[in-house]
């Protein structure tokens, strides 16, 4: 199959509106309700989906595993959850897919449970009701092990570097070899600082999978050259752990191969000595070959790599790309940094119809959620689809992320400079296969929300 990389569609700005980015976040009235206790609503609540990150040695800065800790923290509690920036997960409820495999966020009654135990004191309630304490691994585990019922195949550790108490931003660049022998289909992959403490000043890492190859045909990159035949590996960033990729597909690895890293770090006045990133590789048994080769594709919306973001002002970016073969797209990601508000997607199809796939609102830069689509629901496009990228930044003394708006913002590394881009695992299909996907969604009645008519 002969896949031509897709291109820039159109270069005129077609604004396309999304109104439901910009309403507002969702009052939560005081209601009259029945009596809501920490013991039988809100510990449960917690545990499922807090503790996790908010307990001693994991990422959070204060643990949430007593009652105690959550009626200390409880005001700050109804204001991060009633705007839903807690638990991370900025995906606009509103439209587009809402299936994901890795969805963490709350119901709008566990959220209306929470504001009314706040705003009615923060009450135990009966200790009776208390759900047993919930037991967890190390947060510094493998987390994919657990999924998949195995150890990662193999590990990669970058070379120590030693970052100052006081410095600006560093990149790390060091390449590695990955020792392997004979080619090999991954089917997972995850990516930490090895020390949980670390991850304090690493911002985010990118692999890149370096082997001597062709290029891949279909690796999307009009802005952006991966530096790496076999491109992109994987990303890392807090919030996001890593990925299996679907049933059908996967990546390959060559023998010779080597990562490439680029360790993005900040220093927070103290010093890491010797700071490494480690790359778990879990491969799919030897000789299974999967049907598709998976492409991490950075979809930019600044074009050349340039972005024009004058102070005290609101600006929109877009950028088209053409599908030259159908795709499925397994997951949303954006990336911005500290000026980025919102992200969309929309896809405009062949006969010039138009859908939001996915948005993020309320977009926060030290957040870089992979919202990864259920298998059922993620995007399946005919050739010719047009993914339409539209990225909001606001440079006003409006955005509390905003460190000073008296600043022209162009594109850069740093975390003052912007970017705007997403990050997209995309899978080529042949014509006959993606005829078949969709048949087959359809004659399971499946709630696909993205189709072509
Ligand atoms: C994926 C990990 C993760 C999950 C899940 C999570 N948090 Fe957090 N939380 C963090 C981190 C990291 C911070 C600090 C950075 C930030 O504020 O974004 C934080 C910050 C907070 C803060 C502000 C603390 C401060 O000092 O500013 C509150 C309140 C909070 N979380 C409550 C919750 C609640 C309640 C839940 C569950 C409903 C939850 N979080 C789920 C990781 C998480």
């Amino acid at each position: 199959m002969s896949l031509r990389t897709p291109t820039i569609a159109a270069v005129a700005l077609a604004v396309v509106t999304l109104p439901a980015l910009f309403v507002a976040p969702r009052h939560v009235a005081a209601t009259p309700h029945r009596a809501v206790t920490y013991a039988k609503d809100v510990a449960p609540i917690l545990q499922a989906k807090c503790q996790e990150c908010h307990q001693p040695g994991s990422i959070a800065p204060m643990s949430l595993l007593s009652y105690e800790d959550a009626k200390e923290n409880s005001a700050q509690i109804r204001q991060k959850v009633s705007a839903r920036l807690m638990p991370p997960w900025h995906i606009d409820k509103t439209v587009g897919i809402q299936a994901f495999k890795n969805d963490r966020s709350l119901t709008d009654a566990q959220i209306q449970s929470i504001v009314h135990w706040v705003d009615d004191g923060a009450p135990l309630g009966d200790l009776s009701d208390l759900p047993p304490a919930r037991t967890f691994a190390d947060p510094n585990r493998w987390q994919l092990a657990d999924k998949l019922g195995a150890q990662p195949d193999l590990v990669i550790r970058s070379t120590p570097y030693t970052l100052a108490p006081h410095t600006q931003d560093k990149w790390y660049r060091p390449t590695v070899e990955t020792g392997i022998t004979e080619p090999r289909w991954v089917r997972a992959i995850e990516v930490k600082p090895v020390r949980a403490n670390d991850r304090k000043i690493v911002h985010h890492v990118l692999a890149y999978l370096l082997q001597d190859e062709p290029e891949i045909t279909g690796l999307a990159s009009t802005a952006h050259d991966h530096q790496g035949n076999a491109g992109l590996f994987m990303e890392w960033a807090v919030g996001k752990t890593g990925q299996v990729f679907a049933e059908d597909a996967g990546k390959l690895m060559l023998p010779g191969s080597k990562i490439r890293w680029e360790i993005h770090m900040h220093a927070i006045g103290e010093e890491f000595k010797d700071s490494q990133v480690e790359l778990a590789v879990y491969f799919y048994p030897k000789g299974f070959v999967p049907k598709h080769r998976t492409v991490l594709t950075m979809f930019s919306m600044a074009r050349n790599s340039e972005l024009d973001i004058p102070p005290n002002e609101k600006t929109i970016t877009q950028n088209f790309y053409v599908l030259q073969a159908p795709a499925r797209l397994e997951n949303f990601q954006p990336h911005m940094h500290m000026r980025g508000t919102a992200m969309s997607l929309e896809a405009i199809y062949p006969d010039g119809r138009k859908e939001v796939v996915s948005a993020v609102r309320n977009f926060q830069w030290n957040w870089h959620v992979n919202y990864i689509y259920a298998d059922s629901v993620a995007p399946l496009f005919p050739k010719g689809t047009t993914l339409a990228f539209t990225a909001w930044h606001d440079n006003t003394a409006g955005n509390p992320n905003n460190p000073d708006p008296n600043q022209w913002i162009g594109w850069g590394d740093r975390t003052v400079d912007e970017m705007a881009h997403n990050w997209i695992d995309v899978t080529y299909l042949e014509q006959a296969e993606y005829d078949s996907l969709v048949a087959v969604r359809k004659a399971k009645a499946q709630p696909v929300r993205v189709q072509p008519r």
